[in-house]
């Protein structure tokens, strides 16, 4: 599929030529992302994945508080196989896959936290959104949680150079539709490593 391999290139390039902590997204560490998995899910034998998870340092965090079932994907195998070598050998107790998450096998019923810090946003066409969804509304537990970040309504309108879609709460939640309760919801500045500011929202959503 075209889109797919635009994506995979764009993403492949990104994380060949930049250092980790030099693209906007980077922080280092994913506290509000941490925080609000451990408070949906504080049971460390929970199944977390973490999509579009990149070179983010919340899978350490993860593995350093005990969680021991969690996955990473990423459309880009450089990016996966960088955290993979900052890890040593505590990355074979992770997961690992790399694909498209519109496209991926996800095992049905098997996550009880899905977690997306900036990857949602990135789906312009609405036919991505659609598989996007269907993959959670699939691959997520009965009673099982989607941490969702993405940028706000006063975000940026572009990302990496490329396009996103900023979202409220309610228009998030409608993607997702009636197969999800929106928990909580809160906008927080994130502040780029080049001392700019960007509105990110957040949102956990609860399958029924
Ligand atoms: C802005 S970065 C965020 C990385 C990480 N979540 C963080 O917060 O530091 C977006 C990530 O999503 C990945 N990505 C973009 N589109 C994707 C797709 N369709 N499927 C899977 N991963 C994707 C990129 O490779 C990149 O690692």
């Amino acid at each position: 599929m075209i889109v797919e391999m635009d994506t995979r290139t764009h993403w492949e390039k990104i994380y060949s030529t930049k250092a980790p902590d030099a693209v906007s997204w980077f922080r280092p560490h994913l506290e509000t992302s941490l925080a609000l998995i451990e408070r949906v899910a504080p049971d460390p034998s929970a199944s977390v994945i973490d999509v579009g998870g990149g070179q983010s340092t919340l899978i350490d965090d993860l593995l350093a508080r005990g969680y021991e079932n969690i996955s990473v994907l990423d459309i880009s195998s450089t990016a996966l196989d960088a955290t993979r070598k900052r890890l040593g050998p505590l990355a074979e107790h992770v997961h690992w896959l790399v694909s498209d998450v519109t496209q991926v096998d996800l095992p049905p019923h098997t996550y009880d936290v899905w977690h997306d810090r900036a990857v949602f946003h990135f789906l312009t066409a609405k036919e991505q959104r659609i598989a996007y969804v269907e993959k959670v509304a699939s691959a997520v537990k009965h009673g099982g949680h989607v941490v969702l970040s993405t940028f706000g309504p006063e975000g940026p309108a572009k990302c990496s150079g490329l396009d996103v879609v900023r979202y409220n709460a309610e228009s998030l939640h409608s993607e997702f539709g009636e197969r999800f309760d929106l928990v909580e919801s809160f906008e927080e500045l994130h502040n780029t490593p080049f001392g700019t500011s960007q509105q990110f929202l957040y949102c956990c959503l609860k399958r029924e």
